[in-house]
């Protein structure tokens, strides 16, 4: 009776193993590892992808943040082609990341600022050995997360690409309203998930885009498998109270971020950081002026520009391994000698 009892206890443990048996791609051998470092009690998802050689072993750890209220399965898109080119571009792993709340990490109790989760992203990396130099990749939301690593982990970062990124400006932009609207939006769909009425809205295409649900026409460059992970945590209450706590903390966190460089008083706080700035063309030419602005961030960088829309992930991926190959170019060629060397920058965290 009780081995009866514990082999069922057994079969549901080995079955919630077997349910984080995680897969992005529909490759048969899928060579994404992920690993579930604990952080001062939270749990946080990163997956790493790695295409290992002789020439690519020391090469920096690229780490990707998702844009919001996107998460890591944002990027499945590049990784076929990012896993062929990295040996040539030297780049030993690409790790993506479920900010709290988000695909795999634990939800977070309380909003965190963006502050407070990259110093728990820092802690979390060192507990899961996903180690440095790293080339911070931020594209939407996730280029203010990677901002405020570099600033306040110099010595560890050797290049930062943004794509289509979050300025420090933006808080002051008047975007408070565009929160307030999206969180609306998520309310309302906490609502219709207990009317039962959220699932049809969705697959009826009555959900944009930028409140997190593909639909199949924005589907098309997905790997099935990262899809289906995506499309289905659209509908759990962790996606919807998260999306929430993080657009609440969006303005005070680029506010935070704009003080933090303001307090340095110099024009290039990132000074000589291999750092590449891609950017939308379509989103009107006081987004791609200060586009620009950020990357005369470093003295060491380039921008350049595309004809599409913010989701560039998975409307132009080529043009993301194109900026990283540019990123790989400075690092080898013109790497930092000044910033790698910066003291470390306090970031203010919780209040
Ligand atoms: C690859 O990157 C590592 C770490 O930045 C560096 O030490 C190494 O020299 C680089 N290799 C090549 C071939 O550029
Ligand atoms: C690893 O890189 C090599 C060299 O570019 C490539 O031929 C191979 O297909 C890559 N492996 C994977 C799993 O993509
Ligand atoms: C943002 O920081 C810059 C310095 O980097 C400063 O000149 C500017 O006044 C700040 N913006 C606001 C609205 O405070
Ligand atoms: C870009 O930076 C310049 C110089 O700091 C500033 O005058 C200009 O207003 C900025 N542009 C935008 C759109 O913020
Ligand atoms: C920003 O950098 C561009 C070159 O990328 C330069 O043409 C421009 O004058 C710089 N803008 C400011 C405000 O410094």
């Amino acid at each position: 009776m009780i081995s009866k009892i514990f082999s069922i206890i057994l079969i549901i443990f080995i079955s919630t193993t077997i349910a984080i048996d995680i897969r992005y791609l529909d490759t048969p051998n899928e060579p994404g590892t992920s690993f579930f470092p604990v952080f001062e009690g939270l749990k946080l998802h990163v997956r790493c992808y790695r295409n290992q050689t002789s020439a690519n072993i020391n090469g920096p750890t690229i780490l990707l943040d998702a844009g919001l209220p996107f998460f890591s399965t944002a990027w499945a898109t590049i990784l076929e082609p990012l896993l062929i080119e990295m040996p040539a571009l030297n780049y030993s792993q690409a790790c993506l990341i479920d900010r709290y709340g988000y695909g795999f990490s634990d939800p977070a109790p309380f909003p965190f600022t963006a502050q407070e989760f990259v110093r728990r992203l820092h802690g979390s990396l060192q507990a899961a050995q996903v180690n440095p130099p790293y080339a911070l990749t931020g594209w939407s939301w996730g280029s203010i997360d990677m901002q405020i690593f570099a600033l306040r982990y110099p010595s560890e970062v050797v290049g930062l690409f943004t794509v289509d990124g979050t300025d420090p400006i933006w808080g002051f932009e008047g975007n408070q309203i565009n929160v307030d609207i999206l969180t609306a939006g998520m309310e309302n769909f906490i609502v219709m998930k207990q009317l039962d009425q959220l699932q049809d809205a969705a697959v009826n295409n009555r959900i944009q885009l930028g409140y997190g649900y593909y639909n199949d026409a924005d589907s098309i460059k997905f790997p099935t498998n990262a899809l289906k992970i995506a499309q289905q945590y659209f509908f759990t209450n962790n996606f919807l109270n998260t999306a929430i706590q993080e657009l609440n903390i969006m303005v005070p966190s680029t506010v935070m971020l704009n003080d933090t460089i303001a307090s340095l008083n110099t024009a290039t706080p990132y000074k000589d950081l291999p750092m590449v700035v891609l950017y939308e063309s379509l989103n009107g030419i006081e987004w791609e002026q200060r586009q620009v602005n950020m990357s005369n961030y470093s003295t060491n960088s380039e921008s350049f520009v595309i004809a599409t829309s913010h989701f560039i992930p998975w409307e132009s991926p080529d043009a993301i391994i194109s900026g990283l190959a540019k990123l790989s170019t400075r690092i080898k060629n013109n790497p930092s000698t000044q910033f790698i060397k910066s003291p470390s920058i306090s970031c203010p965290i919780n209040i």
